[in-house]
């Protein structure tokens, strides 16, 4: 009788760690995007994340088709999908920002500006 008792207790814990071991990935995977209240507009909130990571490549000289001082070229670059496809470094998209001189791949933004983006396209990209 004790050796079912432990028995079904080792089950139990086993089973706990994997249920709780579930929700926590569920709750990394769909983690529901929080905008803020207020309005974002690209002149106030989006323009200045591009200035700094983005336009020493994508400038006048368009790399890629893009020049990421222009709010055109950003929206161009969000409607087709490419925008957050190489923010988020989603496969088959070319992974965003790199560094110079190299173009190898530099770390992703910071998530909070990820999502900023991500809410700034969302909520219709008001310039
Ligand atoms: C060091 C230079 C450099 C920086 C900085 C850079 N890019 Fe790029 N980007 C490139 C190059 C070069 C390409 C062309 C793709 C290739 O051939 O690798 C490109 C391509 C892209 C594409 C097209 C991807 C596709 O799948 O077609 C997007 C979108 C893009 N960049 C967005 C960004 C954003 C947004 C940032 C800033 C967060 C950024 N890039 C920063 C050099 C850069």
């Amino acid at each position: 009788m004790k050796k079912l008792i432990v028995i079904f207790v080792a089950i139990s814990i086993i089973a706990a760690c994997k249920a709780s071991k579930k929700t926590a990935l569920d709750n990394t995977d769909q983690k529901a995007l929080s905008c803020p209240d207020k309005e974002l507009t690209f002149n106030n909130d989006i323009k200045q994340i591009f200035e700094k990571n983005c336009t020493k490549c994508h400038n006048k000289n368009e790399r890629a088709g893009y020049n990421f001082h222009k709010v055109e070229f950003v929206k161009k670059a969000a409607k087709s999908g490419k925008l957050l496809g190489a923010i988020k470094h989603m496969k088959e998209y070319e992974p965003m920002p790199r560094y110079a001189p190299f173009l190898k791949r530099a770390a992703k933004l910071d998530q909070e500006y990820i999502s900023k983006i991500e809410c700034w396209i969302k909520s219709g990209m008001k310039e």
